[in-house]
């Protein structure tokens, strides 16, 4: 009985949660669809775009829509040029890549595809450059720039399918150091 009365208490308050008006989402900063990700996605996002703009420094060269003033790489959200957002841009532009993995090998291996209308070697990697970063802080970088102006949620997913290629970018960054450069 007292478990029947729980339960429609909770149904109700259920209901009740359904009609109530939306929370407004975090305010994630730059990019920030004002779309509500997983709590775990939402947290590492926030954590991405501190880093992009503190310690990372890729906001030393990268604007994202209006936050930021460098213009040396491209705008990784809307902006100079740009009408999409990195992650979209990336099949718009025939890289037959999942998002995810372009996203951590243009950090780790920034010659691998170098964007048209800019010069290769300018970025380097965070590897090269006093700038230790963690793989869980790779991670959040992705998921900073995967949420950029992002339509629809993320899977979470997508943020381990970024840790698994964090190896694998340095191994090709690496191979294609000691391989002559190819005109
Ligand atoms: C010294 C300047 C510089 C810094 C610092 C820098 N980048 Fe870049 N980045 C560039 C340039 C230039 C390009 C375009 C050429 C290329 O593809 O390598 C680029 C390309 C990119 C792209 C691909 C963009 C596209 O349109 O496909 C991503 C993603 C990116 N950078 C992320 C980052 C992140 C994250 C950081 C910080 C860890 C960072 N960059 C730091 C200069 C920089």
């Amino acid at each position: 009985m007292a478990a029947a009365r729980a339960l429609s208490l909770g149904f109700a308050l259920a209901l009740l949660a359904c009609e109530a008006t939306p929370t407004p989402t975090p305010d994630l900063g730059a990019g920030s669809s004002g779309l509500r990700q997983e709590p775990a996605v939402a947290a590492a996002s926030e954590r991405g775009h501190d880093l992009f703009f503190g310690k990372a420094m890729c906001s030393t060269c990268h604007s994202v829509d209006r936050e930021g003033t460098m213009i040396v790489g491209p705008n990784l959200g809307v902006g100079e040029g740009t009408t999409e957002p990195v992650a979209r841009r990336v099949t718009s532009r025939g890289v037959q890549l999942d998002p995810a993995i372009y996203i951590i090998q243009s950090i780790l291996d920034p010659d691998a595809v170098v964007v048209p209308g800019y010069a290769r070697g300018v970025m380097k990697s965070p590897d090269d450059i006093p700038v230790a970063l963690s793989d869980d802080e790779f991670v959040d970088l992705a998921a900073f720039i995967l949420t950029i102006r992002a339509t629809e949620p993320l899977d979470p997913a997508q943020l381990e399918l970024a840790r698994t290629q964090i190896p694998l970018a340095r191994a090709a960054r690496a191979l294609r150091r000691a391989t002559p450069a190819t005109p």
